[in-house]
């Protein structure tokens, strides 16, 4: 049996944290042997918000050195940066031609990105579902490991595939669906007594791949608790339960169980709790951070593995741009 064509992209927005690790990529690690996977650096969709060259150079490297470090195999699944893929554009371009301004304007990320950055709201955040549709229904791609706040970009990129089939009577694109292992993504909770580990809330908010062991008890130990539990047996207040749940992530069962225990009967020191909590995070992150150094100053791995990555994706785009121009009527004058 052919196994089901998978698509996601991560945007390079710089070093990947726990967060990052929990609820993307160590799922891709894992469908790599169950799907065709093509994993892909996005960094045409990093360009709206003008990055300065050398950034966008460096966040490139990191992201690719970072998710081959993270067991992501070149090998088995295909890896590659966006802007490799000249059929990218192109499909893009094409797909803009029955992308509606209404229809664009809607979108929640658009209509965010209007409040928060008024005076950047280019015609390339406008068309991001357009770009992210090209991305993804170009390996016909019927799987979209993502997280909720993709949902929407998804169903455009169901909408733009259907329309490009109705209208060009043809049945070239299956339509995308997310998927992730299990019902309930995993929630991985910052340090800093918020929601969600998110580089928003500031640096000492997250712990990255590639932190030294310092830095993680160093940022451990700001993490923020509460005043301490003073009756046996009450609910540990959001910060305090964020430790709990990166506990239940890093730790064994035995240290979880001992500290909720002692939560629970007042005896608790969270100074302990952040050092152990620190230890824990240091010695199951070791095998990535002793990798990504390596990997990332490693030119020549990462030139063939992005050559190799590049051909791959490229043998996929353009077998479906084949479709898609003849599709559309598009005949060459000239072989
Ligand atoms: N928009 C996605 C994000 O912000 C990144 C992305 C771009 C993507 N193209 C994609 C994800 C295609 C999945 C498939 O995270």
């Amino acid at each position: 049996m052919t196994k089901e064509i998978v698509v996601s992209g991560i945007r390079p927005t710089g070093k990947l944290h726990l967060g990052n690790y929990m609820g993307a990529v160590k799922n891709f690690v894992q469908m790599q042997h169950d799907f065709h996977c093509y994993f892909f650096i996005a960094d045409y969709h990093s360009l709206t918000t003008h990055p300065n060259p050398a950034d966008l150079h460096v966040n490139v490297r990191t992201v690719l050195a970072e998710y081959l470090a993270c067991g992501i195999n070149p090998e088995q699944c295909t890896i590659y940066v966006q802007s490799d893929l000249p059929q990218i554009p192109e499909l893009y371009m094409l797909l803009n031609m029955h992308a509606y301004k209404g229809e664009l304007e809607r979108v929640a990320s658009f209509k965010e990105k209007a409040k928060t950055q008024p005076d950047n709201l280019n015609a390339g955040l406008l068309t991001y579902p357009v770009l992210m549709a090209a991305d993804i229904i170009i390996h016909k791609a019927v799987k979209v490991p993502v997280g909720k706040d993709q949902e929407q970009h998804l169903e455009m990129a169901r909408t733009f595939g259907n329309r490009f089939n109705r209208i060009y009577q043809t049945a070239v694109f299956p339509e995308p669906f997310a998927f992730n292992y299990g019902t309930e993504l995993v929630k991985v909770p910052g340090l800093q007594g918020g929601g969600k580990m998110s580089k928003s809330d500031g640096d000492n908010n997250v712990i990255c791949l590639s932190d030294s062991p310092e830095l993680i008890r160093k940022k451990m130990s700001k993490a923020i608790t509460d005043a301490g539990p003073t009756e046996p047996n009450t609910p540990p207040s959001p910060a305090v339960q964020n430790l709990f749940d990166l506990m239940k992530m890093v730790s064994n069962h035995d240290t979880l169980k001992h500290f909720t225990d002692s939560y629970a009967n007042c005896s608790i020191r969270y100074g302990d709790l952040k050092k152990q909590l620190a230890e824990d995070m240091i010695t199951y992150l070791n095998p990535i951070r002793t990798k990504i150094e390596d990997i990332y100053n490693d030119t020549a791995y990462l030139g063939k593995v992005a050559k190799l990555g590049a051909e791959k994706a490229a043998a996929s785009a353009e077998q479906t741009m084949a479709e898609v121009r003849a599709a559309i009527g598009f005949q060459k004058f000239y072989s």
